[in-house]
């Protein structure tokens, strides 16, 4: 359901604003790419893949490909777990950029899950 609503709220803000269309999609998931490989990628790697029993893999992750909530929450406040600490990035990252990665992390290596819309990570953010 939540999936549905993202997806909704995301095309509804396609519609409505110009500057994500159409040629600025394609912008959008390359500063998610930018971003990622930049911060990310120091631990997840450029491909997604991680380090065994250090870094979770997110390439055909589930978590990274079902509810986008709790991967937009991981983003922002990061993580202590199993495998160690996954850092907080709320305070490097704005709603725009964390929705970019994210989005990305849903659509690179073979992933296909839908994107998320920045209102949505500031929803997220202010809970
Ligand atoms: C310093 C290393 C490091 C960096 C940099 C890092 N992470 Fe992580 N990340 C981790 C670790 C370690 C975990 C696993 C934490 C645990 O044991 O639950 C993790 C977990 C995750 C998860 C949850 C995976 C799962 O299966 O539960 C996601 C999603 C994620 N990271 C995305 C990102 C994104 C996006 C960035 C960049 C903004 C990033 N990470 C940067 C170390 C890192």
């Amino acid at each position: 359901m939540r999936i549905v609503l993202a997806i909704v709220i995301f095309l509804c803000l396609l519609a409505a604003s110009p500057p994500l269309r159409g040629q600025e999609t394609g912008d959008f998931i390359k500063l998610g790419q930018e971003k990622f490989n930049d911060t990310c990628a120091a631990c997840h790697r450029t491909n997604g893949e991680g380090l065994p029993d250090k870094f979770p893999a997110l390439k055909g992750n589930p978590f990274v490909l079902g509810d986008p909530a709790p991967v937009v929450g991981t983003v922002l406040n990061g993580r202590q777990g199993r495998l160690g600490l996954m850092p907080a990035w709320k305070d490097t990252f704005n709603d725009r950029e964390v929705a970019a990665i994210v989005s990305y992390v849903r659509q690179a290596w073979g992933n296909q899950a839908p994107p998320v819309a920045p209102a949505w990570v500031a929803r997220i953010r202010g809970k």
